[in-house]
């Protein structure tokens, strides 16, 4: 069974960079293999990877729906599914990418996304994690395709308004029917002391802080390069930091 980490959080405060810097963690400390599963429409982390793909779940979906005369005679729907999902399926150097792509449209897809369910269920034990990159909000968790997630971690810049918005995707997720064994906070972009009003906004907003990233002028030069994450030093501060951030999972007296 595969450990499921998530990304959340509003947009641009460092989901994908985060989500790429887990990846590159485990990478590192050989915890492979793992699935990275980009779940925002507006999809980025092949990029950051370095392992991009145009075929996505998304456009699958519509295209079965739209087509269903394009299956070959013979083969059931289930068995197509299967296939060309395999094909969305892009391998990188001890990890796999997937994409979701664009979200549901407004036809019914309860069919299909219960074969994709059933798929990804299946495919989730292939890894021994699986890293998702989500969408700012937290509707894709209302309507995830894939099982429970054994961790959440929230991105927020340091400001008290970011740390507010943390707080409530901690409260709508809360609400929601997804099973999230552990939550965590990740401040970005931010070195040092916690100022009053800042500790007072993340005690409210009930959630513990797994740790900081500090403004790592490395990631932003290799962002305007177009480079990817998995390239950045090791001892650049974010990978450091991001490394700081896992030992809690991997640590028996935190678990
Ligand atoms: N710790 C950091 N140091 C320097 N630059 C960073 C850091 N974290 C993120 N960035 C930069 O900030 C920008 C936004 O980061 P990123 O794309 O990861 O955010 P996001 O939350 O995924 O955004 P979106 O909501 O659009 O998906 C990127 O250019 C990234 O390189
Ligand atoms: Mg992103």
């Amino acid at each position: 069974m595969s450990y499921v980490i998530a990304v959340s959080g509003k947009g641009g405060t460092g989901k994908t960079t985060l989500a790429a810097l887990i990846i590159r963690t485990l990478l590192d400390s050989g915890r492979k293999p793992v699935l990275a599963v980009d779940a925002d429409p507006n999809a980025c982390l092949g990029l950051a990877l370095n392992n991009e793909t145009s075929e996505t779940i998304g456009q699958l979906r519509e295209d079965v729906l739209e087509d269903p005369g394009q299956i070959p005679a013979g083969m059931g729907k289930a068995e197509y599914l299967d296939y060309r999902l395999r094909e969305c399926t892009v391998e990188g150097s001890g990890f796999d990418l997937i994409t979701m792509g664009r979200s549901e449209g407004p036809r019914c897809y309860c069919y299909i996304n219960s074969l994709l369910r059933h798929f990804l269920d299946r495919l989730d034990e292939k890894y021994r994690y699986v890293v998702i990159d989500n969408e700012a909000g937290m509707e894709h968790l209302s309507r995830r395709t894939t099982r429970d997630v054994d961790l959440l971690l929230v991105v927020s810049d340091a400001t008290v308004m970011g740390l507010r918005s943390a707080a409530r995707i901690h409260t709508l997720a809360d609400s929601l029917d997804v099973n999230i064994r552990r939550w965590g906070l990740v401040i970005n972009r931010h070195d040092g002391e916690l100022s009053a009003p800042q500790q007072a906004e993340i005690q409210r907003a009930g959630l513990d802080v797994w740790g900081q990233v500090p403004q790592d002028e490395a990631v932003l030069a290799h962002a305007l390069a177009g480079a990817s994450v998995l390239d950045l030093p090791a001892d650049s501060p974010a990978v450091v930091a991001v490394r700081g951030v896992l030992q809690r999972i991997w640590q028996p007296a935190m678990a």
